[in-house]
């Protein structure tokens, strides 16, 4: 058992490490990129509010089960679910919950990958001047006429996708574990200045209104959704990413904890990004709703006014980038174990075959944005279908799952002996949330949104 496990890519050989990882993980466009965007979408406060009470209620509880479930059987998430469901005498039906997470993984990078990728080609657009003086229209413009062009889009989504493929032969322990190190406290540091420059705009405190402010009369059942999906999105949870890395946490560190402090620093990341970019949007009479285009027309202003701009604009993009790859990784790595521990892959095999499958997909998504624009079902192009498809359905039935089988199939004895919380009523509290708040809530949302409630 330890053997295979080596193959994929051994312990952490900290706590610490396995913070680096998971918040690797969590912290990604789904902050930067995603959050802005829908909250804009969505009308601001009230939508923010439910974000977050999610993330507390919901996301935190199934984070820590989903760590738990990984740790104790120390196997992919298709064994792992193999192996509890077996040792809590279970169902054999819950076996389908390992197979949805490697399924929502490769689905979701094949978008991520193509956004990532957009990244990328900003680095160079920073480098070379593209924002230099350039008022909302010619960055508006400049957007446009890059996602215009598919082959554009094909080439940045290529370089995205080899590069998760290189680091994935490889393990993550080389290199990338490392770079997270710099990259958490320099995103930091760079938000914050991002933060000072929205302050200059004169539009700082229609923006912080926007974004913090609720007007309850926006929320739908629709948004709500969004606004619970976005929370497992942005946390990882619901597909397994959190159990392959919890599966290599060394025995006795304390879960609850580290959970406690990756969803801190994802949610403030997120925060970040939206007290930057609303100020910036109002400042320049932009719409918040402007959908997945709003950081690439929204920053790149502040980029090209400010002192230093140049060099942000770089160092922005750079950590964007770097952000998404230490996700990415994480997207795919479910289906590379399963493919290298259960179907005798090598680890290149596995990763070549998992990569160009992704890669493959994620055409739909760069064609979405131009040339099969028009190309609708249920009223939504492709990258929108496999973005509903993925964070507002398939992560929160995969996190309600982890829910219910961690509250209620799972031993108590097991899961109390697994979390090792410092008082009994700490584990009380999670035992509440896990078995009978956080799934409810998923319940009640879907209930909702199909018109039932
Ligand atoms: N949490 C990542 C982000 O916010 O960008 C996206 C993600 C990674 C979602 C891994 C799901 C996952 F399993």
């Amino acid at each position: 058992m330890t053997d295979t496990k080596k193959s994929v890519h051994g312990a952490w050989s900290s706590r610490f490490a396995f913070i680096l990882a998971a918040t690797g993980s969590a912290v990604g466009l789904g902050n930067i990129w995603k959050f802005p965007y829908i909250a804009g979408e969505n009308g601001g406060g009230a939508f923010v509010i439910v974000y977050l009470l999610c993330v507390l209620l919901i996301g935190i509880p199934i984070m820590i089960a989903e760590t738990m479930l990984g740790r104790r059987s120390q196997q992919n998430p298709v064994e792992t679910m193999e192996l509890l469901t077996e040792e809590a005498g279970a169902d054999k039906n819950w076996h389908f919950l390992g197979w949805m997470g490697v399924i929502a993984g490769m689905l979701i990078l094949s978008y991520y990958s193509v956004i990532a990728g957009w990244a990328m080609a900003y680095i160079v657009k920073a480098f070379t001047g593209s924002f230099f003086d350039a008022d909302a229209t010619a960055i508006k413009e400049l957007f446009n006429d890059f996602v215009a062009s598919p082959v554009q889009l094909i080439i940045w989504h290529s370089l995205f996708m080899l590069a998760t493929m290189l680091i994935i032969v490889r393990g993550v322990h080389n290199g990338l574990e490392k770079a997270v190190q710099f990259l958490m406290p320099g995103l930091f540091v760079l938000m914050i200045l991002l933060v000072g420059y929205a302050m200059t705009t004169g539009s700082y405190i229609q923006g912080l209104h926007f974004l913090f402010k609720p007007d309850f009369s926006k929320l739908t059942g629709d948004t709500v959704l969004t606004a619970m999906g976005h929370a497992f999105f942005t946390l990882s949870l619901g597909m397994g990413a959190i159990m392959v890395y919890g599966s290599y946490l060394p025995k006795g560190i304390s879960i609850a904890n580290t959970v406690l402090w990756i969803a801190g620093a994802d949610t403030a990341v997120a925060l970040l990004a939206g007290i930057a970019i609303f100020p910036i949007v109002f400042a320049n009479d932009l719409h918040p709703g402007s959908g997945p285009g709003l950081i690439f027309q929204t920053l790149p202003i502040a980029f090209g006014a400010m002192t230093g701009g140049w060099l942000m604009g770089i160092l922005f993009f750079v950590m964007l980038m770097i952000a998404a790859l230490t996700s990415s990784i994480s997207l795919i790595e479910p289906v590379v174990a399963w493919l290298v521990e259960n179907k005798d892959f090598s680890r290149e095999k596995a990763s070549i075959w998992a990569g160009l499958a992704t890669w493959l997909l994620g055409l739909g998504t760069v064609f979405s944005f131009n040339i099969w624009s028009d190309v609708k079902f249920f009223d939504r192009n492709i990258f929108e279908l496999l973005d509903y498809l993925t964070a507002n359905l398939m992560l929160p039935i995969g996190g309600f799952c982890i829910a219910v089988f961690a509250g209620w199939i799972m031993k108590r004895q097991h899961s109390e002996q697994e979390l090792n919380m410092a008082t009994a009523s700490n584990y009380q509290v999670w035992k509440i949330l896990i078995s009978y708040v956080a799934p409810l809530a998923v319940f009640l949302v879907f209930l909702h949104v199909i018109g039932v409630l």
